[in-house]
């Protein structure tokens, strides 16, 4: 819950909003920096979380390296002061266009997730008389055991290479002489809370390096995505997430070659925590079945609950009333505009304003302008 305070400087900004507690932000960042380099392994930010400036400049001055999924994330992640050598990335539709741009910007590597585009970043690096270090994106298929609509490494999934094709691509990639195999790269979902797919993941990791050593390659690199869940039902008791254990799974299970360097591509256990959706009650409506909280904020600008069902924790930060239980929902002519169902917070009424937790990942860099509403626009605890 934010101070007395900060809820009176919230209550004078026009809703809604993304609010970030920056000292949350640089807190988590720390604590994930310090766990990883107890054991030499770096973490890429994925900007696909939150691409917001402020965020990114923060996150490069700790001393991350960034993971992007497209070119303009890759010019966003250099502008914000991140190291293109130290820039991953992925993606399974690469076009000409941003291959150029990644090899101008001298990223890391390219997580390739196909034979033709491989063969493509070969041709694009031919051209420029420049070879592009690559990393092979598995499909494990292994089960993330989490939302279908982030579950990536499984066969079904369209992303990776998988098994079956493990010989054509290594005969491939030696055959071409733009491209140089650095790294094998791994990511099989989000919102992982279940620490024992990771440790699966491990297992899976450890009998594939086996199988490229069978076809005479072991690489200096091995990334092994992202995915770390966090806490949606506790934000404030678990509001850094126990990064601790997680990397630890990695360093009993994993067995890495001499020298060998691990890296992590984490998004929503850097960011979620630190941001709301800050928004003001419009009405107060009540039914025969339902009492419905109606919001200034709408799927537009969260859209995690309509497309994944996702649960955000809501708090009414202007009433100390006793709870109800309301449906609390956007003003958006969908029913899917709805951010949560049988929710018990506060007493409410007109004007209240709410926080809606936990949205810092996937939600300012999800927003639309739906029904032309305006963006949502971001404010920061050290500067209102
Ligand atoms: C390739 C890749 N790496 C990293 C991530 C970041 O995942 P998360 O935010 O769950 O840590 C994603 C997100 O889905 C991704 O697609």
């Amino acid at each position: 819950m934010p101070s007395k305070a900060i809820i009176e400087k919230l209550k004078k900004i026009q809703t809604p909003f993304y609010f970030y507690d920056i000292e949350l932000l640089k807190k988590t960042a720390q604590t994930a920096i310090n766990e990883a380099e107890k054991f030499g392994y770096t973490i890429h930010y994925a900007l696909k979380a939150n691409s917001n400036h402020k965020i990114l400049k923060i996150l490069s001055a700790a001393g991350f390296g960034a993971d992007c999924v497209s070119a303009n994330e890759i010019v966003r992640a250099t502008e914000c002061g991140f190291n293109p050598k130290h820039i991953a990335y992925a993606g399974v539709g690469k076009t000409d266009k941003e291959i150029n741009t990644a090899l101008d910007s001298g990223i890391f590597t390219f997580n390739c997730e196909s034979l033709p585009e491989i063969e493509n970043i070969n041709s694009i690096a031919a051209k420029k008389s420049k070879i592009a270090d690559i990393a092979i994106r598995i499909n494990p298929n292994v089960d993330a055991h989490t939302h279908e609509y982030v579950t990536t490494g499984l066969e079904e999934n369209k992303f990776g290479i998988s098994e079956w094709q493990f010989n054509e691509v290594v005969e491939k990639i030696k055959s071409l002489d733009s491209v140089k195999l650095i790294s094998l790269h791994f990511h099989i979902g989000s919102q992982i809370t279940d620490m024992k797919v990771f440790e699966t993941l491990c297992a899976r990791v450890n009998e594939i390096q086996k199988i490229f050593e069978t076809l005479g390659i072991k690489l200096p690199h091995l990334n092994v995505g992202g995915g770390l869940g966090i806490d949606y039902k506790n934000p404030d008791a678990n509001s850094i997430i126990d990064f601790k254990s997680y990397f630890e799974i990695f360093n009993k299970n994993l067995n890495l070659y001499d020298g060998q360097k691990l890296h992590f591509e984490l998004g929503r256990s850097i960011v979620a925590q630190c941001g709301s959706l800050i928004t003001q009650v419009t009405y107060v409506k009540n039914g025969r079945q339902k009492n419905f909280v109606i919001t200034d904020g709408g799927m537009n600008d969260l859209i995690r609950p309509a497309l994944y069902r996702a649960y955000h924790k809501i708090k009414n930060l202007t009433s100390s009333k006793p709870e109800k239980i309301y449906d609390i929902v956007g003003p958006i002519c969908e029913s899917s505009d709805c951010f949560a169902k049988n929710e018990m917070i506060n007493e409410t009424q007109r004007g209240d304003i709410l926080a809606i937790c936990s949205a810092g990942a996937y939600g300012e860099v999800m927003a639309s302008q739906y029904n032309l509403r305006e963006l949502p626009k971001a404010y920061y605890s050290d500067e209102i």
